[in-house]
């Protein structure tokens, strides 16, 4: 039994509410937050989903081949409570990827950490990718997860 198993769960579902998705998207990051006209111009694409409950979310685009992580948001004082893991394994159960990709920023350690822990590798880097404050950039890390035959129970 991990140490969250006894935290009350909230039931995870479809979202289509570009309002809620920015205003958490918002209460998660510091920086970089996207806009509500962002999120209503992803979900009206076929491919992208979005999926959560109300203390996080998180944006996924289908491809041919497997998933990409596009954004994912836990409320600050939701955090370290499995949320994050959850709903990745929720959308891995969904649409059974053989691979999810994300771009994660290389001074985000708190996702990187998530990611690592879930088994996601580091398998390039883009230069500067994400724009600070202060006219500073980032580099972003591409992380990739495969999976044998798609999802499995866990
Ligand atoms: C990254 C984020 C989504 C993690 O959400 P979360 O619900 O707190 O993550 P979980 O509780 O599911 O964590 C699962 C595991 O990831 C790792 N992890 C998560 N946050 C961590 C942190 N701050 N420090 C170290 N490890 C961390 C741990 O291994 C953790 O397992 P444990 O709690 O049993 O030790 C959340 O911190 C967040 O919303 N951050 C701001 C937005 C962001 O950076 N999004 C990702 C963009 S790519």
């Amino acid at each position: 039994m991990s140490k969250h198993d006894k935290t009350p769960k909230m039931a995870i579902e479809a979202i289509s509410n570009a309002d809620w998705l920015a205003d958490l998207h918002a209460s998660a990051f510091v920086e970089g937050a996207w806009s509500r006209a962002a999120f209503a111009d992803l979900l009206a694409q076929k491919t992208i989903f979005a999926l959560g409950c109300a203390d996080g979310f998180v944006l996924l685009q289908k491809t041919p081949d497997g998933m990409e992580i596009l954004t994912l948001a836990v409320r600050p004082d939701k955090r370290r409570r499995g949320l994050a893991r959850r709903l990745i394994a929720y959308a891995r159960d969904a649409f059974k990827p053989k691979t999810i990709w994300l771009d994660v920023a290389a001074d985000n350690q708190p996702a990187q950490a998530l990611y690592t822990a879930l088994g996601f590798n580091a398998y390039g880097r883009r230069s500067k990718y994400y724009k600070r404050a202060g006219n500073l950039a980032v580099d972003a890390v591409l992380m990739r997860l495969e999976f044998e035959e798609g999802a499995t129970d866990e």
